[in-house]
């Protein structure tokens, strides 16, 4: 969470700085800031989101070849102006943006409260100028006096420093905290996440964890946290810049929902062996696959759900137990593994802290480890021992659509893997996965005008249901999510099944639901508990294949015809649809809702 941008170099340091702040602010977006380093330090702050500073900005131009900027999601102090990073030492000399949480600020700001030094705002941060500003007094180098600060603090850190005496610098600092380093002609470049580089180079350097950089114009200089230089070549970063921009439609939600075809297709490439209808897995070595005798799954939110899916394909398609669990608890709990266990986390962005956490305890359990997830150079890639990458390319809207339905098409080839390995191809459900892509921009064409007026009927919407069994109740859980973390209207995703065990209790005359009905061997079931809500007075909206028609729901949405198990790529995409209508009917603020922020980098 927070945004992080910085450069040095010719070019108009505000507008560039601006403009990555824009790029990143769906990692946190409650108030902003920017340091600009000319013959003065000039700092400018604004609660709120980043347009409301750069209109405070407007027509301003600043002399100075070096600027950082931050884009803020509060963790410790109220998300006011004078919360708001860049944070200053006592004489307004040094500037800090950071992203994480100094676990020992209390202790580390008694000391230099103790010292004199004179604090501003409630934040943690406010003590890293501060303990860099006691270090000049000796060490002779901002990058020194940095790492000796950096070494005081205990949590989780990304920073970038700018001072003053040292004009022309920046010194960041990693720790656990995403940072990815820029490279260019005479300039350089610094940020939390490649999109906000992509307008000016592919060349990114990433920053590993324990590790801190000195970006000058004239090139970048990594070190070890104990100061040790170190030697790397940039990656070349596939994505490009178009990538990452709006194209025309309103949201970046929308156009990552339109997107979803392509991302599959790109996902599938190198992936399958048409001729002769096989998953290729190249990724996930087969004797580990072969070997395994459980996998366990954890992951976060929507990659979580993605993981639920993962549990009922993988277990039928080849019979591999699964267990899955949300990162946050597995990492604390005491799983007791059994021999041939594997360990497979999703994750879109590969930073999200509690599954970054969960790699950590599988390799401390000594199980080998396999990643599913959408950024090259991530922390999980640098920490899992094989890395699957879906092609979603980046997706900046808060809601995560594209990279779901990519993770969900990855373990279904991981399924169908499996069952190879044991012998058991799947032909058929090879060839319809060439299909997919095309049913995918069907449904699109097909039922977006109807999810659009459906919504529009339901804006007074505040409570609904969503149901299904099997795959089905994995897609409405994600479309549960959808609904809630977009358009705020509360809903439930139970197992079809399991609604009469309580909650069927909340179906009275009128109550909205939804049915998925994707599952042909399950269907019969699933038309029995149709029946139980529509017996309270339900009204009901039917998710199926034409030939789910006999389902007596008020309103059907017909999905084109496809395998069972890959019934959830297309179901998926009209709830996306939903959540987003929904928003938009209700006057949301789409790609950035409410409290969330995209890269979840804390606990
Ligand atoms: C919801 C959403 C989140 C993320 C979760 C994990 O739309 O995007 O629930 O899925 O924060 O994020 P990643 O996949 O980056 O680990």
């Amino acid at each position: 969470m927070c945004g992080i941008v910085g450069y040095v170099g010719p070019r108009e340091v505000l507008p560039l700085i601006l403009q990555g702040l824009k790029t990143l602010e769906y990692r946190g977006y409650d108030s902003a800031g920017i340091v600009i380093l000319g013959e003065d330090l000039s700092l400018f702050k604004r609660q709120g989101k980043i347009n409301a500073l750069e209109k405070d900005l407007q027509g301003l131009h600043l002399d100075g070849r070096t600027g950082i900027g931050h884009t803020r999601w509060a963790t410790h102090g109220a998300p006011t102006e004078l919360n708001a990073h860049p944070h200053l030492d006592c004489d307004g000399n040094l500037a800090v943006i950071h992203n994480g949480i100094i676990e020992n600020y209390l202790q580390l700001k008694a000391e230099l409260l103790r010292l004199g030094h004179h604090f501003r705002s409630e934040t943690d941060t406010e003590v890293i100028p501060h303990l860099i500003e006691e270090q000049l007094k000796s060490q002779s180098s901002l990058l020194g006096a940095t790492l000796a600060a950096s070494a005081q603090m205990e949590g989780a850190f990304a920073l970038a420093v700018v001072s003053k005496r040292f004009p022309n610098q920046i010194v960041a600092v990693r720790r656990e905290s995403p940072l990815v380093l820029g490279v260019g002609k005479g300039e350089n470049f610094l940020a939390s996440d490649i999109p906000a580089l992509l307008p000016y180079t592919r060349d990114i350097l990433i920053l590993n964890n324990n590790e801190a950089a000195l970006i000058e114009e004239s090139g970048i200089q990594l070190f070890t946290l104990e100061g040790k230089a170190l030697q790397r070549q940039p990656l070349s970063i596939d994505w490009d810049a178009k990538m990452a921009e709006r194209g025309g439609y309103e949201h970046y939600m929308l156009k990552e929902i339109h997107e979803q075809p392509q991302a599959l297709r790109e996902t599938m490439v190198g992936h399958i062996d048409w001729d002769h209808s096989l998953v290729l897995l190249p990724e996930f070595p087969d004797d580990l696959l072969t070997g395994a005798r459980r996998l366990y799954i954890s992951a976060c939110g929507t990659a979580y759900h993605a993981g639920i899916a993962g549990k009922y394909l993988i277990e039928s398609l080849a019979g591999l137990p699964v267990e899955v669990e949300i990162a946050s608890e597995f990492r604390y709990r005491r799983t007791p593994f059994v021999e041939g266990s594997l360990g497979l986390v999703i994750s879109q962005s590969g930073e999200t802290m509690d599954t970054l956490a969960a790699l950590k305890r599988f390799k401390e359990q000594g199980i080998p480890t396999l990643a599913i997830t959408n950024v090259q150079g991530s922390s999980v890639c640098r920490e899992a021992d094989h890395i699957f990458y879906t092609k979603a390319g980046p997706e900046i809207a808060v809601a995560s659509t594209k990279a779901y339905l990519t993770q969900v098409l990855s373990l279904i080839l991981l399924a169908v893997k499996l069952s190879q390995l044991k012998g058991q191809p799947q032909p058929e459900l090879v060839c319809e996965l060439k299909r997919i892509p095309l049913l995918a921009e069907r449904v699109l064409a097909e039922l977006e005008k109807t999810v659009q007026e459906y919504a529009n009927r339901m804006r007074f919407l505040d409570d609904y249901f969503i149901l299904g069994r099997g795959l089905d109740f994995a897609s409405a859980l994600e479309g549960a999510l959808k609904l809630k973390e977009i358009s705020y209207v509360h809903c439930e995703a139970y197992a079809a099944g399991e609604l009469k065990h309580g909650p069927l209790a909340l179906v009275t005359q009128g109550k909205q639901v939804c049915i998925l009905a994707t599952q042909r061997n399950l269907f019969a079931k699933t038309l029995s508990n149709l029946k139980e809500v529509k017996a309270r007075g339900a009204e009901v909206l039917a998710l199926s294949f034409p030939d789910g028609n006999e389902l007596e729901a008020d309103e059907i949405w017909s999905l084109p015809p496809t395998l069972d198990p890959l019934g959830p790529l297309l179901s998926m995409i009209p709830l996306q649809l939903f959540a987003y209508y929904m928003a938009k009917e209700k006057g949301c603020d789409i790609d950035q809702p409410r409290n969330l922020a995209k890269s979840v980098t804390v606990e």
